[in-house]
This record gives structure tokens, sequence and C-alpha cells, in this order.
């Protein structure tokens, strides 16, 4: 099959109809959408990333107003943080009702909806009377991809169309949240919407989620591993670090910081500036460009643990767990 990229979103519309796959971009990372009411579709994104059938998608909608068709029960919680994040990178967990199939959402009664904001993806979501199941579009388990060359490395050949929306403005995933019984909001991954900004809107606290099961994770982007590069990768200070790596090609990911002792190639700085927003936006592609690279290991920092720096934190704790 021949992938192409472009901006064509009555093709996107198109291929979609027929059940084909498109990667689309949105304002977080690029996702690999299939017409979610069509199981064939659906089931051709598990097959396409390689990913267990044990682990639920999102559903994508242009509005709430499209996205009411298929959930039940909306806590006025989440109505409130709705309006003060979406369209935007806050996915949030519903009761689903019976237009939406087990297999989106690997059996659970809940399915998790988005509203992305990237103006092409919102374009192509109004052109359609069906919400599009998307993941990352990248391999289960690797890094996810923030522009539509990241897409055609991975996945050409394997679908027809990538929807090329430039590079993703935020660059790490949304924000995932529940509701229990209570109506007490759960987090159940760090990402685009920061606890601090959810909780002003809420004026209460937010319950982090901590049970972490390998087999059923409730929800994957949880896996101890995930999101990881091919090189080693180890956080901490890096200066302290760097004197166990001598005689080893060495990469360095930090925030603001540059290092004498690593040939300037083999570093990373996600901000000069020492923005956050900046770094999240650079992280997964740096990532990508180190694993080109062919070093012994990856040396990162840890970055301030605030707002988007804890869904840094976050991912790079992931993508070295497979190294400890
Ligand atoms: O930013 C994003 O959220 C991107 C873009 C493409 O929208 N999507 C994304 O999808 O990151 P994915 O599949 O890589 O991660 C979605 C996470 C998974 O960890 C999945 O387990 C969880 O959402 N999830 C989906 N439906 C769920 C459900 N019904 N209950 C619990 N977790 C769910
Ligand atoms: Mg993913």
């Amino acid at each position: 099959m021949d992938t192409i990229t472009g901006t064509d979103i009555y093709l996107a519309q198109t291929l979609l109809r027929a059940g084909d796959l498109v990667a689309i971009p949105t304002e977080t990372v690029y996702g690999l959408a299939a017409n979610a009411l069509n199981e064939d579709a659906v089931l051709k994104i598990f097959q396409v990333k390689n990913r267990p059938a044990f682990n639920p998608l999102i559903i994508h909608c242009s509005s709430w107003e499209k996205a009411g068709q298929y959930v039940n029960d909306v806590p006025d919680k989440a109505i409130a943080l709705a309006r003060a994040f979406t369209p935007g990178p806050l996915t949030f967990l519903l009761r689903k009702n019976n237009m939406i199939s087990d297999l989106v959402t690997a059996g659970s009664e809940k399915v998790a909806v988005r509203i992305p904001k990237h103006p092409l993806t919102q374009r192509l979501l109004e052109l359609l009377d069906f919400p599009l199941a998307a993941p990352s579009a990248n391999p289960f388990g690797y890094i996810s991809p923030t522009t539509a060359g990241h897409v055609m490395k991975s996945l050409a050949g394997k679908i027809p169309y990538i929807l090329n929306g430039g590079s993703a403005g935020i660059g790490v995933e949304s924000t995932i949240i529940g509701f229990d019984e209570n109506e007490q909001v759960i987090l159940h991954r760090l990402g685009g919407i920061s606890i601090e900004a959810m909780e002003a809107v809420l004026n209460e606290p937010i319950i982090i989620a901590s049970e972490i099961s390998m087999t059923k994770p409730l929800v994957p982007g949880q896996l101890k591993s995930h999101y990881a590069p091919n090189t080693p990768l180890y956080t901490g200070q890096i200066e302290k670090m760097l004197p166990g790596w001598i005689n080893k090609k060495v990469a360095t990911i930090s925030f603001t910081k540059q290092f004498k002792a690593v040939p300037p190639q083999q570093q990373f700085i996600l901000s000069p500036e020492g923005s956050l927003d900046e770094a999240a936006k650079n992280l997964f592609a740096a990532l990508r460009s180190i694993d080109q690279l062919q070093v012994d290991v990856i040396l990162v920092e840890i970055f301030p643990n605030e707002g988007i720096g804890r869904a840094i934190n976050d991912r790079l704790n992931r993508a070295g767990a497979a190294f400890k």
C-alpha cells in the first residue's frame, strides 16, 4: 500500500467512510484514526499498531454536541472542566451508550472522549457523522509521533493517508480524567492540561489513580514501561551520572543546561529559555532523533515537577523504566 501525506480533509473523509485508517494531527500528538462505529475499521487500528486488545481507544468528536450522542450521565464537574479546557488536550472517561462497541472500550462501561483543538482535524471531524477512534499513531510501546514525518517513518505502507497538520503544538498526550461514584475527579494520565489548572477550576483537589497492574492496566499509558526509545535511558542529575559513562557515546536531554563533556550534536536542550511548554513540545522529537544517533546511553535531567513538567517527567520515567 502506498502511503500519501497531504492536507486534503475530503480525501480523509472518503477513506474513513470506507473503513480505512487515516493518521490525523492533533495539538498533542498524531492519532491513528478509524470510524469508531465500524468494528472492522477499529480492528485495523489494533493490527497496524500491534496494540493489545485490552487497551481501549479514545473517541474524538468536533464538539460536545456530537459527543453527547454516545454518552450518558455526564457529571457536573465534567461539564465545568469541558467548558474550561475543551476543545483541547483533556480526555474524559464517561459512561457509554450502546452505540459504542466493547472493542473501542475493551469491555469497559466508560468510553474515553476527547474534543481536539487542531484546526485541520476539527474541520475533518465536522464533516463526519461518526466519531474517530484514535490512539497515538506509533507502534505500541514506542514514542508518540509529533510530526507527519514521524508517522510516515513507522507506518509507511500500512495506512493510505497521513493528514499533515504540521508539528504538534503541545507535544505530550492529553490528560485523562474520570469520575467515581461520588463525582470525585480522578486523574488517570498526566498530559497537556495540568493538575493545577484543573484544581483551580474545580476549587478542590484531584485524586491521582495509583492502581497499576501490568496485565489489565487502568490506562496503558500507565504501563510502567511505555513511550520507550530503543536506546537505554536514565533519569537523574546529569553531572553526577556522566562520570559513569566515560569512553561511551552519551546523549543528554536537559531543560536549559549545556554540558562541556558532551558533543553539542548529542545534547538536546528542550527549552533554552526555560519554558516547560516548549520543552514538552520538543520532547518526543528529541527522543526520536537520539534513537537515530546510535549512542550507548541517554542521560536525562529531572524537570521541574509542576504544570506540564509533571507530564514530561512521567513520560521520561516510563521511557526509562525498561532499563531499570
Ligand atoms: O492526546 C491524546 O490523547 C492522543 C491523541 C491522538 O488524541 N491519543 C492517545 O491515545 O494518546 P492512546 O491510545 O495512545 O492513549 C489513550 C489512553 C490509553 O492509555 C487507554 O488505555 C486510555 O487512554 N483509555 C482509553 N479508553 C479508556 C477507557 N474506557 N477506560 C480507561 N482508559 C481508557
Ligand atoms: Mg499512545
